[in-house]
């Protein structure tokens, strides 16, 4: 066994622990460890503290210059970064004001980008997932959930899974994937009905024979499946073992009411939850997750955070990055400013990002910097934590370790 390695010290060291799962979080809440360290072996975290109560003969150290604040890499827990093409056009329509039947009816929305996915070849999507997960990485996030549902067939949606279990072997970032057939009702079926019978048949035996996913999620919505629709859906993949995570409540209600229905590890979403899906949600064992990054390219409202965690919710924030409602991609970006327009703390901001966002995966190993945890985490060249939400995405992190590794 290697020396265990000593890394720091730290101006500030936030290991996100000991804040409850769910509720409002004051920044008085918020642990800081003044020149902390991190002690690492095999890649998992062995003990964090101060730096000096840390040293002794029997480690290595990794000397940390300079003012530096770390916390837990972060997690982003909902993207759809397989994907091939683009949707400029669309990005450029909606702006000069046509409405979402207009831009279907041009040839765009999601059925686009299944058109120009399905063109794509694996090995395409695999690189397009690999760079889109550098930029991630480099940003600090070493977690990504990565979801399918721009194949839309059994064919299509494998090759997507394939393509995502292939770039998690060469990635540094973790990928988390989760089957999102159900994403809209694909227009070269006639019988809709049909459709989630052979993905229901055909597909996810075929996803659990590959171990290419454990979550199963769906976009129930006017314009996608109902919740009368989705039923038999999810209740096979919940009889099959898959978690289940839904697209809820972007532009009108009912996804929330499923998701609590079928006990879902989260609810994403939210921007048209009013206070009876606030309540729902805070009293169950759901997840919210925010996708500011869907508001802001979409022009349309932000989840009510502020509410949900004073309704006693849990909540995560995520980057939702796909090529249609949020190309931007940049979850520190995104999450910043759902905190001044949701009026979140730090605290909040930073741990929807990490410990929460990791619990809506049900990774039990990561967002938090404890004895056991994988050693992955994210270093600012600052000496005040409450820098990093200030500049909104701009100061960007100076180091970036995964599994113990130093990787940027
Ligand atoms: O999470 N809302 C549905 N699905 C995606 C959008 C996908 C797309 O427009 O390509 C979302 O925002
Ligand atoms: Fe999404």
């Amino acid at each position: 066994m290697n020396r265990p390695l000593l890394i720091g010290p730290f101006t500030q060291l936030l290991p996100m622990t000991g804040l409850p799962l769910k509720g409002a979080l004051k920044d008085e809440q918020l642990a800081v460890i003044e020149n902390g360290g991190i002690l690492v072996s095999e890649g998992k975290i062995l003990k964090v503290g101060v730096f000096d109560e840390l040293k002794s003969d029997d480690v290595d150290i990794h000397h940390i210059e300079g003012q530096q604040v770390c916390l837990p890499g972060f997690v982003d827990s909902h993207t759809h970064i397989c994907f091939g093409g683009t949707r400029a056009r669309d990005y450029a329509y909606r702006n000069a004001g046509k409405t979402y039947l207009e831009i279907a009816k041009a040839g765009g929305g999601i059925w686009d980008t299944v058109t120009q996915t399905r063109k794509a070849s694996q090995e395409e999507l695999v690189k397009g997932i690999v760079s889109r997960s550098k930029k991630h990485l480099k940003n600090g996030i070493t977690t990504i959930e990565v979801k399918s549902g721009y194949g839309l067939s059994v064919d299509e949606e494998l090759k997507m899974l394939r393509a995502i279990k292939r770039a998690n072997k060469t990635t540094n970032a973790s990928l988390v994937p989760t089957c999102l057939a159900a994403h809209m009702k694909p227009k070269d079926w006639s019988e809709d009905n049909d459709y989630l019978d052979t993905i229901i048949n055909e597909l996810f035996p075929i996803i659990k024979t590959e171990n290419l996913a454990n979550r199963v999620d769906a976009f129930v919505e006017e314009s996608a499946f109902s919740p009368e629709e989705i039923k038999p859906y999810f209740q096979k993949a919940k009889e099959m073992g898959f978690d289940i995570t839904v697209h809820a409540d972007q532009f009108t209600t009912g996804g929330s009411q499923v998701a609590v229905d079928f006990d879902a590890v989260s609810a994403d979403h939210l921007e048209a939850s009013t206070e009876k899906e606030i309540r729902l949600l805070a009293k169950s064992n759901t997840i919210a997750t925010a996708l500011p990054g869907a508001s802001i390219g979409l022009g349309c409202a932000y989840t009510p955070a502020r509410k949900i965690l004073d309704a006693g919710g849990a909540l995560s924030i995520a980057s939702d990055h796909n090529p249609g409602s949020a190309p931007m991609g940049d979850l520190l970006t995104q999450a910043s400013i759902l905190g001044t327009f949701e009026k979140l703390s730090n605290t909040e901001v930073l741990a929807g990002i990490t410990s929460r966002a990791a619990a809506a995966l049900r990774l039990s190993d990561r967002g938090k910097l404890e004895e056991g945890a994988q050693a992955d985490f994210v270093v600012f060249p600052t000496d005040n934590y409450q820098e990093i939400t200030y500049h909104q995405g701009q100061l960007k992190p100076h180091m970036v370790w995964k599994k113990g590794k130093h990787i940027h």
